[in-house]
């Protein structure tokens, strides 16, 4: 059984098959941590109650506790809460109706069930069928304000992953304030760990960063009404001596795509917490009696095989439980996208030129992206909120075009960036109320664009008809949802001031019913998720979309340490990758780097040289070779770019491990050029030919001696793959 509770000890203990997650009713009240880590196959584990420290000085004992000395100071609360004498991170925060922060919660029921349910209005992994996921949820009540508070964690057994949620519903006569609520909170085991998180912005997004958890609270956050370029909401935490591929490891992935908020603090003890959640600045969130409000939910993973394994739990889980519809298995169409060609100088003569001269490549999707729309969107001034087709652009209208294109041979998609409104267009002419503002102070400019109030309803309700009308007339298969800014100024004339604190979750709530919609109404359109470039690359992104373009810079050499960040998390098939002109790396290195992801085109197919044809038909017919591989196989990380600086190195190896790609870049003349790297992910038990030399090799050789790279070409901006393929011959004595 995945979950268990031992009835007379109080224990919950919840196993996947790689970990243990245990904790119980302390004096038949509060919840309290025991242990997170490696599966514990027994269920003899009452003694880790011991390890809990007692008191500490200065600090008062827990109410009516008189046989051991217990401080709330040092217990690790599995649900923390604020004005009870537990200083450090808390997960609960109330403010009641005569305006006290005081909240105590209490043990009072619990339910264990097969399957798992959905969160309403919000993104959240599923299970495929009942027996993947089994689900406990525990109620705490706290008596004063009437809040019952349901923590629910569920176990995907096979892939090694937790997921938490909360619903707090107001069970008492008053209405009450939630000023925080984490969707989880983890005690760490004792011991010295360092965060790995990313950082970023516009066109440098998901840089990695690794820095050791001091005495002291360590945060990523956001507050810009998305996730935002900065910091990606997850975060590993590695025990200090953890590697790639050894060692103890936990992660966290926040299935959401507003403001967030992870934090780990250390207290005297060394003891670690970690806190992942909406973030509660600028957050509170009015509930009146009878009401309930859910978080949204944290993915959890622990290994202790490295980094590197805690990445690939992740990416099964998002790949096969969060991702939806008839895309998350399918391969994607290879597309080629206007933006890098033209700009926002798309019109039917040109793309129809695009699309002709593309389907002679191999591509199969023309993607239109801005500039379409509105009565003249030249330049990003004017036009957002206008979806309607632009005559003098597209003057036989977007049906004839979409049929010149497919007559080509090509699909057709289109770009959108439905939550934003240009103060020139009709839409703001006719409702200036309806964008986030302020009154009374100026608002600030970006691309002179406004962000519409997705918590109106009546937006999203416009938003979706006018889509809804290009969408439901012509054979359009593919969406770029773009969203190129944050919150400034951001209030809503449609909330009154009670509730001005719900807005940010609320516009989130409010963009995901129209992703919804979208999606539910035309299954078989694929959506690609964007902000500029990769600004909410987000698991609850990946909900509606399954694949999410990760940044503008599209360079392959850059791109190495924007996808070795993204990789951290994210599954390689949702990674929006394209090979471009951008000149620092050769078109076989870009278009390598891009396999790494979902493969396009960003470039003006009529400027390539006929040499330059020949390499795109190529890589296209690699990619369709590769593909599966890349998507539904295991990525291995060896050599990261970013702390070589020479190279990056990295592979593929296919679910049945049959077949391995072998990634070199070459980034910067290396010093030393000869290396060999330990292949991993194979069997050791099988032989592997490599498809230029012909030789074959046992997998453990490959594994434990590892290959010799030194004849590879390694000159700045070159690129090797190599492909490993099972045979079943040994190699030869000779
Ligand atoms: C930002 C995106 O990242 C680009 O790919 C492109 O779609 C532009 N917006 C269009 O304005």
């Amino acid at each position: 059984m995945p979950i268990t509770y031992n009835a007379e000890k109080r224990i919950f203990k919840l196993d996947s098959s790689t970990s243990s997650y245990i904790f119980y009713v302390f004096r038949d009240e509060h919840l309290v941590h025991l242990y997170y880590g490696a599966k514990i196959p027994d269920d003899n584990v009452i003694d880790l109650r011991l390890r809990i420290a007692g008191c500490s000085s200065f600090s008062p004992m827990v109410a009516g506790c008189d046989d051991v000395c217990h401080s709330p100071d040092v217990i690790p609360f599995e649900y923390p809460t604020t004005g009870v004498a537990d200083y450090r991170l808390t997960a609960f925060s109330t403010k009641s109706a005569e305006g006290n922060t005081v909240c105590d919660l209490f043990y009072k029921d619990h339910r264990i069930y097969p399957g798992k349910p959905s969160l309403p209005g919000l993104p959240a992994t599923y299970a495929n069928d009942e027996s993947e996921a089994t689900t406990l949820e525990v109620d705490l009540a706290d008596p004063v304000t009437g809040a019952l508070v349901t923590l629910v964690y569920t176990v995907f057994e096979k892939n090694g992953a937790i997921t938490r949620s909360v619903r707090v519903k107001n069970c008492g006569s008053k209405e009450f304030l939630i000023e925080n609520a984490a969707s989880a909170c983890v005690n760490l085991q004792l011991g010295d760990y360092d965060m790995i998180n990313t950082y970023g912005q516009h066109g440098k997004e998901c840089t990695l960063c690794r820095t050791p958890l001091g005495h002291n609270t360590q945060s990523i956050r956001s507050t810009r009404g998305a996730s935002g370029h900065s910091h990606n909401p997850f975060a590993l935490f590695p025990r200090r001596a953890t590697t790639e591929d050894a060692g103890e490891c936990y992660g966290f992935v926040f299935v959401y795509s507003g403001n967030f908020d992870i934090s780990a603090d250390t207290d005297f003890y060394n003891a670690k917490r970690v806190t992942v959640g909406i973030n509660s600045e600028g957050f509170e969130w009015r509930l009146a009696p009878g009401e309930t409000f859910t978080t949204p939910e944290t993915i959890m993973v622990f290994s202790d095989e490295g980094i590197g394994a805690v990445s690939r739990e992740l990416h099964r889980l998002m790949a096969h439980n969060l991702v939806r519809g008839k895309w998350r298995d399918a391969r994607r169409p290879i597309l080629i996208n206007s933006w890098e060609a033209v700009w926002f100088d798309v019109n039917e003569e040109t793309l129809v030129a695009f699309a002709e001269k593309a389907s002679t490549l191999g591509i199969e999707m023309l993607v239109m992206d801005d500039g379409w729309f509105g009565h003249h969107r030249g330049w990003n001034l004017t036009s957002l909120g206008d979806w309607f087709v632009n005559k003098e652009k597209i003057p036989n209208g977007l049906s004839h075009m979409i049929e010149r294109v497919k007559a080509a041979g090509l699909k057709f998609g289109i770009w959108y960036e439905p939550e934003m409104v240009c103060e020139d267009s009709d839409l703001y002419r006719a409702h200036p109320e309806w964008a986030l503002q302020t009154a009374g102070r100026p608002q600030s400019d970006a691309r002179k664009q406004y962000q519409l109030d997705m918590s109106r309803p009546e937006v999203v309700e416009n938003v979706w008809k006018q889509m809804y009308d290009v969408l439901s007339t012509n054979d359009i298969a593919y969406v770029k949802w773009d969203a190129n800014r944050n919150f400034s100024e951001a209030s809503s004339s449609y909330l009154d001031a009670n509730h001005q604190g719900e807005l940010a979750h609320r516009y989130m709530l409010g963009t995901y019913a129209l992703m919804e919609r979208l999606v539910t109404t035309f299954p078989d359109l694929l959506l690609e998720t964007c902000s500029g470039g990769g600004g909410r690359f987000d698991a609850g992104m990946l909900y509606y979309s399954p694949q999410i373009w990760a940044s503008d810079d599209t360079c392959g050499l850059d791109r190495l340490s924007i996808q070795f960040g993204t990789s951290m998390a994210y599954p390689a098939a949702s990674i929006g990758a394209h090979v471009s002109f951008a000149r620092r790396a050769p078109f076989a290195t870009k278009a390598a780097v891009a396999e790494w992801g979902t493969f396009g085109y960003e470039l003006d197919p009529r400027k390539l040289t006929d040499e330059e044809c020949d390499e795109v038909r190529r890589e296209v017919a690699e990619y369709k070779r590769n593909w599966e591989t890349i998507h539904k196989g295991e990525l291995y990380r060896f050599i990261y770019p970013q702390e070589s600086k020479e190279r990056a190195v990295w592979s593929f190896v296919s679910a049945d491990k049959r077949e391995a790609l072998l990634y070199l870049v070459t980034i910067s003349q290396p010093m030393e050029t000869v290396f060999t790297v330990k292949l991993r992910g194979l069997d050791p038990d099988k032989y592997y030919r490599e498809e230029e030399s012909g030789w074959v090799f046992s997998g453990a050789l490959l594994m434990k001696a590892g290959y010799n790279m030194s004849l590879r070409r390694q000159h700045t901006g070159d690129v090797s793959v190599l492909r490993f393929t099972e045979v079943n011959e040994s190699p030869s004595a000779s």
